[in-house]
């Protein structure tokens, strides 16, 4: 397998009793926070909530019709900050007072960082901002119009990660998180987005010198993972292949000085393992290196003995629940306390129809589900085509307590009804997408996990995010092939007691 991302995913593989041992460095522990000093910022609006859209309504809801949209301004950009990537829960006081967001993040590290770029607002100076969450401001970082568009108003949001808060914890590894907390902060950005009735393009494929340049980070310690656009001339008829790559979305070309490099410092000592910047520069694209993917993959050949089955979708389940969009990202939180506990059909199957991208950046991408107690459902490892509304049965039987184990013997798994692993076939995702593949198929990965985590939020149910597992364990339970391998797995199902 020539595909150096594999090489990266196989390296930093988990091995059972391989593991290092687990010596944390407090004294270089990095901040949560990036700080900039003495640039001019923009108080957020308090006063933002108070839409009530059902939370079915906007995830299975048609794009946004943004066309000749002239109303979004500052309290719109402020609900898609502070929902998309706010501060929704705080555990301890004083100084033990830790402050939870409304993406999960692994280790609640949260490397990622949010920017907008935005421009024709009626009511802030065009220009790129950062988003200081910690202080529900803005801080401005260039004024000016940087975004291609002839419309009324545009924006761009650009989510980045820094390497260093995840490695510091999950070493090597860490470039994983980085990709899948990212991609949850691209999908609750994106469902905010389309809650405020707008429709936002992703794109995972742009020049990063430049992107970076733009956003004035130091690049050898925070990259941009992905761009969201809205509403943004010409991407809106494309197909669904072009719309992965991001047009260029800078009215002036660079070059652009770097704003306060020594912000992306975490800490004193935050050097980033070499295997991180290799596997992220190994994706990295240049102005001219051809951002164009691939023939489109030979599809799955289909599971030796098995007859797919077609899953309609219950609409009246989904406009029954009681949550508004709102209120979901806001209760958002990973549970661990499953109880054993039938689903009913209707629930599960809303929960699996949730679980899809459409467009998605990595079509390589396979979900496998197993499951336990579910009504209809005979316990089993199924294949799930959620573009299909069809599931196939790979194997009979109950496999969470293999599963459980595979992830580190993590054993409160065993008891969630419902183990999604989001997996991917190195030799597909290479012909499709190149060495570019990688961040699609872990961003997509993520991304898909965040509608676990929200649809069971409003279905009653609880998730939790897994990304660490003993990887050969794993894809033999969920019936991978020597090219298979997992990315990620989300748990869901019934819990003791949800959070109020
Ligand atoms: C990529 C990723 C991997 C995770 N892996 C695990 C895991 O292996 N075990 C676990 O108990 N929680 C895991 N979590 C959940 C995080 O611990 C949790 O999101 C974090 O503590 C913040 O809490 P919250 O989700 O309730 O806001 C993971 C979350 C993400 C996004």
């Amino acid at each position: 397998m020539e595909n150096p991302e594999v090489g990266y995913h196989r390296q930093t593989a988990y091995r059972r009793g391989a593991l290092g041992g687990g010596y944390l460095d407090w004294s270089a522990r990095p901040s949560v926070y990036k700080d900039y000093r003495g640039l001019p910022t923009v108080a957020l609006p308090e006063d933002i909530l108070g839409f009530h859209k059902p939370f079915f309504e906007v995830l299975f809801g048609a794009p946004g019709s943004d066309a000749g949209r002239r109303d979004w301004d500052l309290r719109g950009l402020a609900r898609t900050l502070v929902l998309g990537y706010g501060i929704t829960a705080q555990s301890g006081r004083g100084a033990d007072a830790f402050f939870y967001r409304s993406v999960p993040s692994a280790g609640a590290l949260y490397p990622c960082e949010l920017y907008a770029a935005v421009q024709g607002l009626p009511d802030l100076e065009d220009g790129l901002y950062h988003h200081d969450l910690a202080r529900n401001r803005l801080v401005r970082l260039r004024t000016g119009p940087f975004l291609r568009s002839e419309r009324p108003w545009a924006a761009a949001f650009f989510v980045t990660a820094l390497f260093y808060r995840s490695s510091w914890k999950y070493r090597e590894r860490a470039y994983r998180y980085c990709l899948l907390d990212a991609g949850h902060l691209v999908e609750n950005v994106f469902l905010v987005l389309q809650s405020e009735g707008l429709t936002a393009q992703v794109f995972d494929r742009f020049d990063d010198g430049a992107v970076n340049a733009f956003l004035g980070v130091d690049p050898t310690r925070e990259v941009c993972l992905a761009v969201l656009t809205v509403p943004h001339e010409g991407t809106e008829t494309e197909g669904e292949a072009s719309q992965r790559e991001a047009p260029p979305v800078f009215w002036r070309e660079g070059p652009f000085e770097p704003v306060q490099p020594e912000a992306c410092r975490m800490s004193p000592s935050d050097t980033v393992p070499r295997a991180i910047l290799d596997a992220h520069g190994a994706t990295t694209f240049g102005p001219a290196s051809g951002t164009r993917s691939k023939s489109r993959p030979s599809p799955a050949p289909p599971l030796k003995g098995e007859a797919p089955q077609a899953v309609t979708r219950p609409e009246e389940v989904a406009a029954a629940q009681g949550l508004s969009f709102a209120e979901a990202l806001w209760r958002r939180r990973s549970y661990r306390n499953y109880v054993s506990q039938q689903v009913s059909s209707s629930v599960w199957q809303i929960l699996w129809h949730s679980v899809a991208l459409r467009p998605a950046l990595c079509p390589a991408l396979e979900v496998r589900v197993a499951c336990g107690d579910a009504q209809d459902l005979p316990a089993g490892i199924y294949r799930w085509n959620a573009a299909a509304g069809e599931m196939c049965l790979v194997k009979a039987g109950d496999f969470r307590s293999s599963s459980a184990r595979a992830c580190l013997d993590q054993d409160w798994l065993r008891h969630a009804v419902f183990h999604f692993a989001f997996t991917v076939r190195w030799p597909d995702l290479w012909e499709f997408l190149g060495p570019r593949g990688y961040r699609a198929a872990m961003l997509d990965a993520g991304r898909l996990g965040h509608r676990v985590y929200l649809a069971s939020t409003a279905l009653g149910l609880g998730a939790c995010g897994v990304g660490a597992f003993y990887d050969e364990e794993l894809r033999r339970v969920f019936d991978g092939d020597e090219d298979r391998d997992v990315l990620y797995v989300t748990a869901s199902g019934p819990v003791k007691k949800l959070w109020k």
